[in-house]
């Protein structure tokens, strides 16, 4: 649309913003798309100049002995924070089961419910690693099944990589993925999707069952795995692990020694409530501020004294 001389006679387009006029391309009053895109902070140091964090920059941070970090995300607005903030990867978990369907496990969570965090996680982002949980159900019968599920993520869900949960067993299914063009990043140590079989959120790894972890990791990279997260494992067992195999490795409640760390971030920010797992650390109090929020928006609004003049027309 033509601006017109006469700025009274403006009429605002749908979507901008009535009292600047603003296109929403350059300030939208509701969310709208991306935010402008601001400097990445952060970043794996000499390995990552700038761009699309690739496989092979998280393989020269684990050449180089540098580190990356890994957050889940599961829609726009803190995909977008966490990319701009140079977190190198984004998980599109599912634990997204119980983080944001309200479930009590991460076993419900359907392929057709993933898929769609999954696009506004890649759609937010410009540069972090967008990786993709494949949910419990949806590899596990064959190597086909695998394939097809990670095309769909790589095709609907417009991730770059997925992971899957699961030791040497599915080296097959790994090997069968990668050369269908899917990077897999593998899953070991307590796989919450095997929660009944494990018996419990378990430890793994623990004294001679350390060896199984190693066979395992270097199953499932020999098949082509990019990398291997390991979740609550002994921080003695997940250092083997790493140095038995030379692709990047990532902890969750597996000591220091992994190439990456990842958490969930509903978890990092304090935006859940109730105990947390011992490996959790807490980097805000996103819960209690949100609290404090809604509380003085509930007062004002019932005191009246929101919206002032200020927000009315
Ligand atoms: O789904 C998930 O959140 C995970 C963790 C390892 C972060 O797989």
């Amino acid at each position: 649309m033509a601006p017109s001389n006469n700025p009274d006679s403006r009429t605002p387009e749908p979507g901008s913003n009535p009292e600047t006029g603003n296109s929403p391309e350059t300030s939208a009053p509701y969310g709208s798309g991306p935010s402008p895109a601001a400097a990445p902070s952060g970043g794996v140091p000499g390995a990552v100049p700038s761009g699309r964090v690739r496989l092979h920059h998280l393989q020269q941070a684990k050449a180089n002995g540098a580190r990356f970090a890994m957050l889940t995300a599961y829609e726009q607005y803190s995909a977008e924070i966490f990319d701009q903030a140079g977190i190198e990867v984004l998980l599109i978990g599912d634990s997204a089961s119980n983080n944001v369907f309200g479930n009590e496990s991460s076993l419900p969570v359907t392929v057709d419910e993933l898929l769609p965090l999954c696009r506004a996680v890649a759609r937010s982002t410009k540069r972090a690693l967008v990786v993709a949980d494949l949910p419990f159900g949806s590899y596990e019968v064959s190597a086909e099944q695998a394939v097809a599920t990670g095309v769909r993520f790589l095709k609907e869900g417009l991730a770059q990589a997925v992971k899957i949960e699961g030791g040497a067993y599915y080296a097959p299914t790994v090997r069968a993925m990668v050369q269908a063009g899917i990077p897999v990043m593998a899953h070991i140590g307590f796989t919450p999707q095997s929660e009944h079989a494990l018996g419990g959120y378990r430890v793994q790894g623990r004294g001679d069952d350390a060896q199984r972890l190693i066979d395992d990791a270097v199953a499932l990279v020999d098949a082509g795995a990019f990398s291997v997260l390991m979740e609550m494992v002994p921080a003695e067992t997940a250092a083997a692990v790493d140095a038995a195999i030379k692709v990047p490795t990532i902890g969750i409640g597996a000591g220091n020694q992994t190439t990456g760390q990842v958490l969930v971030w509903q978890d990092m920010a304090g935006l859940r409530g109730g105990k947390m797992a011992k490996f959790v650390k807490q980097y805000a109090d996103l819960r209690g501020i949100l609290g404090d929020a809604a509380r003085t928006y509930a007062d004002e609004v019932r005191s009246g004294s929101f919206p002032g003049p200020e927000h009315s027309f």
